[in-house]
């Protein structure tokens, strides 16, 4: 098990971290704990977290990022309130970024603020949404509309939890363990070359290393003013992809799965504009569509360029992108014109 500690927040990561919970408990002694979980995560990791708990109060929400929106949460303070929590009550958040996200926002926001812990059991949630203090739900459709920055009490980053997720779901937080590579680390981008398959045992070895990007990333730049919005790379038009994808109400495409396609157009957007090298686009290109679905069928460049209109990044009605000037370093607040994002739409996945 390995400690990160930060002024702001506190991660353990590996295996046996989930000790590190109990103890807190013990230290803390909380007025009521509450553990909320997702249909999923009831059944595959809550057997693994009861043996570190005693008693504690149960809220279930239904899976899916289309239910990380106003019903769910109200749900969630309705639990909370019926059960009598109060001030020095404690939310744990065991599940996947939607699990994080609604249930630490839930809890900032119950009595003005209620300690919570995230419990990530999705590897997009352990190397990702649970770091940060990132809260929020969607809201008409476009993605983490509401919410605010918090951080969790403490952060446990069990990778037993993994065994369980599904393939495609592994892939998903594989995405973003991708860009912490393209935009931070050239190191751990060359460690995920030499990968022959993405499996929990092998992936295991790379959650510190990507989690300490992330955390090093945060905490020089907690409000997002600089170095953090490199995490959004792939994600201004990642999010109009997974947006429009809940939107259209047919299958939802996983986050990191369009993320995966957003650090694609925009890997083309950075080397359109003489960032990004020839060689290193191709490098990129041919790793993403060797682990990715690289298609998208049922969207519109129009709409998806309309969608990236509302990105909480951008400044003065202009689309901002955060590229990449090489891997492993980021080039920021690149303001892009429609022409060319729809260039990229259409070069890249052939929509118009
Ligand atoms: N706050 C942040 O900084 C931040 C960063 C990145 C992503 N996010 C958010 O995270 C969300 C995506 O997170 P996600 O990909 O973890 O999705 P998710 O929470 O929906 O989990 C994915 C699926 O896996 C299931 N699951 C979770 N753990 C499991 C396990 N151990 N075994 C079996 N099934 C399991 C869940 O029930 C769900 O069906 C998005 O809403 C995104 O906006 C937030
Ligand atoms: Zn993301």
């Amino acid at each position: 098990m390995k400690e990160i500690f930060t002024k702001q927040f506190n991660v353990f990561v590996g295996a046996g971290s989930l000790t590190q919970l109990s103890e807190l408990l013990i230290e803390k002694s909380y007025s009521k704990v509450f553990v909320l979980v997702d249909n999923h995560t009831k059944k595959h990791c809550l057997p693994l977290l009861k043996p570190f708990l005693a008693q504690f109060d149960l809220i279930e929400i239904k899976s899916g990022e289309i239910y990380k929106n106003t019903e769910t949460l109200k749900d969630i303070w309705q639990k909370l309130q019926d059960c009598k929590a109060d001030r020095s009550s404690l939310l744990i958040n065991l599940g996947g970024g939607v699990i994080c996200d609604m249930g630490g926002f839930a809890a900032a926001t119950f009595k003005r603020g209620i300690d919570f812990i995230h419990v990530p059991t999705t590897l997009l949630a352990m190397v990702d949404a649970s770091i940060g203090g990132k809260l929020g739900i969607d809201f008409n459709g476009i993605k983490n509309e509401i919410g605010l920055f918090k951080h969790p009490s403490l952060i446990v980053v069990e990778p037993v939890f993994l065994k369980t997720l599904p393939l495609e779901e592994l892939k998903s937080g594989f995405a973003e363990l991708i860009k912490h590579g393209l935009v931070a680390d050239k190191k751990l981008w060359n460690m995920l070359q030499d990968l022959k398959e993405i499996n929990p045992n092998v992936i295991h070895k790379l959650i510190l290393q990507s989690i300490k990007i992330k955390v090093k990333i945060v905490s020089k730049d907690p409000n997002e003013k600089g170095i953090r919005k490199s995490l959004n790379f792939g994600h201004t038009i990642g999010h109009a992809i997974e947006s429009a994808s809940i939107l259209n109400g047919k299958k939802v495409i996983l986050h990191g799965q369009a993320v995966a396609l957003g650090m694609f157009a925009e890997s083309w957007i950075s080397h359109q504009l003489k960032y990004l090298s020839q060689k290193e686009f191709y490098q990129i290109e041919s790793f993403l569509k060797q682990h990715f679905d690289m298609q998208i069928s049922g969207l519109d460049a129009h709409s998806l360029i309309d969608l990236m209109a509302h990105d909480k990044k951008n400044e003065a009605g202009k689309i901002q992108f955060s590229l990449i000037h090489k891997i492993g370093s980021p080039k920021l607040k690149i303001n892009c014109d429609h022409e060319l994002i729809f260039k990229a739409l259409n070069t890249c996945f052939n929509i118009t």
